[in-house]
């Protein structure tokens, strides 16, 4: 009798519960809505998160659009017009099969579950006493689906249903509660009739929270083209919150509903415009695939844990001619960290079709209107702070001699949220004053700077080590003499004397290199 591979639904790799648990303690990440019991898929940004995803926002932007002439920025709103969703294809398709388990009521998604030979005998475990956790076996085939429950391991599902990943509010001063009492007052209308009247009078005021970024800077095409003379080859790029309802939420901020995207749309020649000299659509595409599965190891991935990975003929939409995905390898394994895809001109041509008004460039040299096709790197904030923190996190056994390991969050300098951390040795002799003049002057240079006399210095360092800060100065009893400190490296924990007056000067070095 075949056994599925048995996966616990909720259980995390150990390392992540550690990490989890470290984020909570040093103010990176908490539960959003904590007091109230959570809210599943919903995360707040602590201190230092808040530090970390700005900068890795900051590092994306510096990178797309401040070191290119080619590349400019847009912000727009997050509510757009609700044929923008309809032009997309996101109203009709942008939804995932939904199934349950009838054993133990799991919900997922049918894509995602652990699949089976269909008409497989089955053998799981369901618990059916919650109180004394007493499971029973039970046996059973599985279904045409081909999939197992990921909790108990059983083939009884529901049949798939679809529902719509889109966020659905109502804009305006009407309440579409009282239109529709008003509709439904005195009338008796069967389960169809009341469903049809139910959803006009939600579509009249309906719009949606945006499920990606990216839909904007098609719809403001020409705006920026115009506005900026912008000339194929050429992109904008956003940066901002983006909406899914999504059925499963997994690994902490890996699939949440609330998320931040990074996405750019790099408008370029088609084939039949192309000037001699100039890269062909496939070569953006392979360029753009690169470029971003660099900018991930230049800022400190291990390039071991980071590949990218074509997508199947099947996996890419009807409209795209290629996909690539920059994938790492999370704790359960190998996962998206962004997605590099080749749109084609279908975007623009939709917004066209729904709207109304041109979505092309006029080519001077050809003399004639073209619609650019599109290459899009789409990235998400929280999904490569997430991989940043994963891939910094180390638990350093004690060096030889000693019993004392250490936690280390190898945070590239640039994205760690504090910079420089200052310690007087003791609590006496000036040497907290003269610490607290050191952060001012970091302070003043716009380096994030903290200060810190509490418990001995070496639960300090291991405290900085933790929150990822890359360097520690400490004021001691040679300061007062000579006017040096001592500045700690966090990954190698050397330490050298440098000058109070070119502390600044030193770290602002190290932090650029
Ligand atoms: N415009 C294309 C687009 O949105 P996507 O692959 O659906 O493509 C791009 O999203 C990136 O956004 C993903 O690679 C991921 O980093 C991030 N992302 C998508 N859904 C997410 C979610 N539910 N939670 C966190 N990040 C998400």
């Amino acid at each position: 009798m075949a056994k599925p591979e048995k996966k616990k639904a909720n259980a995390e790799p150990e390392i992540m519960e550690k990490l989890v648990a470290l984020c909570k303690q040093r103010g990176f990440v908490f539960q959003s809505s904590e007091i109230y019991g959570g809210l599943k898929s919903c995360y707040d940004y602590g201190p230092l998160g808040a530090e970390l995803k700005r900068n890795v926002k900051a590092e994306w932007w510096r990178t797309m659009v401040h070191a290119r002439e080619d590349v400019v920025g847009l912000d727009a709103s997050i509510i757009m017009h609700p044929n923008v969703w309809r032009a997309s294809g996101h109203l009709a398709t942008f939804a995932d099969p939904m199934v349950d388990c009838k054993d133990c009521k799991e919900r997922g998604r049918a894509d995602k579950w652990p699949q089976a030979a269909k008409g497989s005998e089955i053998e799981f475990k369901v618990v059916v006493d919650h109180q004394s956790g007493k499971k029973e076996t039970r046996k059973g085939a599985v279904g045409d689906l081909g999939i197992v429950c990921p909790n108990c391991g059983s083939p009884n599902m529901s049949d798939i249903r679809r529902f719509n990943l889109m966020f659905r509010t109502s804009l305006g001063s009407i309440d579409p509660i009282e239109t529709l009492s008003r509709r439904l007052e005195g009338k008796a209308l069967s389960g169809e009739e009341l469903r049809k009247v139910l959803a006009e009078s939600i579509e009249e005021t309906a719009v949606y929270l945006r499920p990606e970024t990216a839909q904007a800077m098609f719809t403001n095409f020409t705006n920026v083209q115009q506005s900026m003379r912008m000339k194929p080859p050429f992109g904008i790029a956003q940066q901002g919150k983006s909406f899914r309802n999504e059925i499963t939420v997994e690994h902490f901020t890996f699939r949440s509903c609330e998320f931040e995207q990074m996405e750019m749309e790099f408008f370029v020649t088609p084939p039949e415009y192309l000037q001699p000299g100039e890269k062909t659509d496939m070569q953006w595409f392979e360029y753009w695939s690169n470029e971003r599965l660099n900018w991930y190891a230049s800022l400190g991935l291990r390039k071991e844990k980071l590949r990218l990975r074509p997508h199947e003929a099947n996996e890419l939409a009807h409209y795209a001619k290629a996909c690539n995905d920059v994938e790492y390898e999370y704790p359960w394994g190998w996962g998206e960290l962004e997605g590099i895809a080749h749109r084609t001109d279908y975007d623009l041509k939709q917004h066209e079709k729904h709207s109304g008004k041109k979505l092309t460039y006029f080519d001077p040299q050809a003399n004639k209107h073209y619609h650019p096709f599109v290459i899009e790197p789409a990235a998400g904030a929280d999904r490569a702070a997430l991989a940043f923190l994963i891939d910094g996190f180390v638990e350093e056994p004690p060096p030889p001699g000693t019993n004392e390991g250490r936690t280390v969050l190898r945070l590239h300098p640039r994205l760690a949220p504090i910079k420089l951390a200052v310690f007087p040795l003791v609590k006496k002799e000036g040497m907290p004053e003269s610490a607290r003049k050191i952060v001012e002057e970091f302070s003043k240079a716009g380096i994030k700077a903290a200060y810190d006399e509490k418990d001995a210095i070496g639960r300090r360092y291991r405290r900085q080590d933790e929150c990822g800060t890359p360097y520690c100065i400490t004021v001691d009893g040679q300061t007062a003499q000579d006017g040096s400190v001592t500045i700690r490296e966090r990954d190698s924990m050397k330490q050298d004397r440098i000058q109070v007056a070119e502390a600044v000067k030193v770290v602002r070095k190290r932090l650029a290199e």
